[in-house]
């Protein structure tokens, strides 16, 4: 962005590809933790007097236009926290877009509509994906550039992550280098003691990052819907808790190999089990090899980890120089269930290492508890990004910018 920057954007039109994609609820963002990480890169655009055309998504609308995805409600509450004013076209490279763009002034800000409204941007046909590059780019007249500032979205191949940098000059925004920096240090020689805190519903969106932290964690602490498949891999009954049968053998293949590279697996010894899944239903802390000896025998459903664990696991958070935090421990939207997930966010925020929490439900998740920004040594606005990069793929929108 400096370079870019340095060689003058004053009056020039720049592309930003910022990830606004924010959970809604009634049509109002209910968290803007996306939002305000597009800030800064936007602003410094702005203070040296850009015209800044915005490309974002939000969702995953079939390629058509469809107002329960609208990008509308994201760039309002771009324009209510930023200190530039925004504007909103209500096309992707239409009539509208083309008319806000053409009269934008110099350091203001235009944020187009869902960039998923259009086929091409997704396609798996790299001519049309280029062709929507192409016009995305006859937005910013003769002398435009490009800048990725989606670090949520560098996973994906798609024609405002990829292909734009093909057509115009293409520079890394402040986000995505704050966010390479810090997963490196999470996968380039990371600072010891480091523990690795996994949780989430499901172990087979996590096997790649598993396999791969476990060669650098010291610690791999599970919780979440995920555990029960390892706590079934180890011979114990889950009731009707979440269970990936088909994904025991490789959770007993990761317990083994864990034991050859020295990293320590940490399960849960307790279990806050439920007769429903439900905010109002009736529990039970049962030990972790005995779920079906709760008062609901087989039917239980665990659905947070217990107190025991909770405390547990904050111990060895507390010992890390070095953590790093993927997905609730626990059903967190239901209070009765949000415990373990508090207890973790808790003993990051205590913590004296370098702490980093990654990923979109993580990261709302400790808003939603009351943990702010600040808490942590670092808040991924990236999901399936950061996981990606922590399973050692190449993200196509990081490579790009390489070549
Ligand atoms: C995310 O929410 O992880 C990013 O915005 C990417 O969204 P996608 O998974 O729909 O591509």
């Amino acid at each position: 962005l400096e370079e870019l920057i340095s060689d003058g954007v004053d009056g020039r039109y720049v592309l930003v590809r910022s990830d606004l994609n924010v959970p809604l609820d009634n049509g109002r963002v209910a968290d803007d933790g996306r939002i305000r990480a597009s800030i800064p890169t936007i602003g410094k655009l702005v203070e040296h007097g850009a015209k800044v055309i915005i490309m974002a998504h939000l969702g995953r609308p079939k390629g058509t236009p469809d107002e329960k995805y609208s990008l509308q409600p994201a760039a309002d509450r771009l324009d209510e926290l930023a200190p530039f004013a925004v504007e909103f076209a209500a096309d992707v490279v239409g009539d509208s877009a083309h008319e806000l763009a053409a009269s934008l002034a110099s350091g203001s800000v235009l944020v187009l509509q869902n960039i998923r409204f259009d086929p091409r941007e997704t396609s798996k046909n790299d001519d049309d994906r280029l062709a929507l590059a192409r016009e995305l780019a006859g937005l910013t007249g003769d002398n435009g550039a490009y800048v990725d500032d989606a670090f949520g979205a560098v996973h994906r191949r798609h024609a405002s992550v990829y292909d734009i940098a093909e057509v115009l000059p293409a520079y890394q925004g402040d986000l995505v280098h704050t966010e390479v920096e810090v997963l490196k240090r999470l996968t380039e020689n990371p600072e010891q003691p480091y523990v690795v805190v996994l949780g989430g519903s499901k172990v087979s969106d996590k096997l790649a990052v598993i396999e791969n932290l476990m060669d650098r964690a010291d610690y791999l602490l599970v919780g979440g819907g995920m555990v029960f498949t390892f706590l079934a891999a180890q011979g114990y009954k889950v009731g009707a808790s979440l269970l990936e049968a088909d994904q025991i053998e490789n959770v007993k293949g990761y317990l083994s190999r864990a034991k050859e590279v020295g990293c320590e697996f940490v399960l849960p010894t307790d279990i806050v089990v439920a007769d429903k899944f439900a905010a109002d239903a009736d529990v039970d802390v049962v030990p972790a090899d005995a779920m079906e000896d709760s008062r609901f025998g087989a039917s239980g459903i665990g659905l947070d980890i217990g107190p025991d664990s909770a405390a547990a696991f904050a111990e060895k958070i507390g010992s890390g120089k070095t953590i790093f935090w993927n997905g609730p421990m626990g059903v967190f939207e239901f209070d009765a269930f949000a415990d373990g997930t508090r207890t973790i966010a808790q003993a990051l925020k205590d913590s004296s290492g370098f702490s980093v929490v990654g990923g979109g439900d993580s990261a709302a998740a400790v808003r939603k508890l009351g943990f702010s920004d600040s808490d942590f040594g670092h808040i991924s606005t990236g999901g399936g990004a950061s996981l990606e990069y922590l399973e050692g793929k190449k993200l196509p929108g990081l490579t790009v910018l390489d070549q």
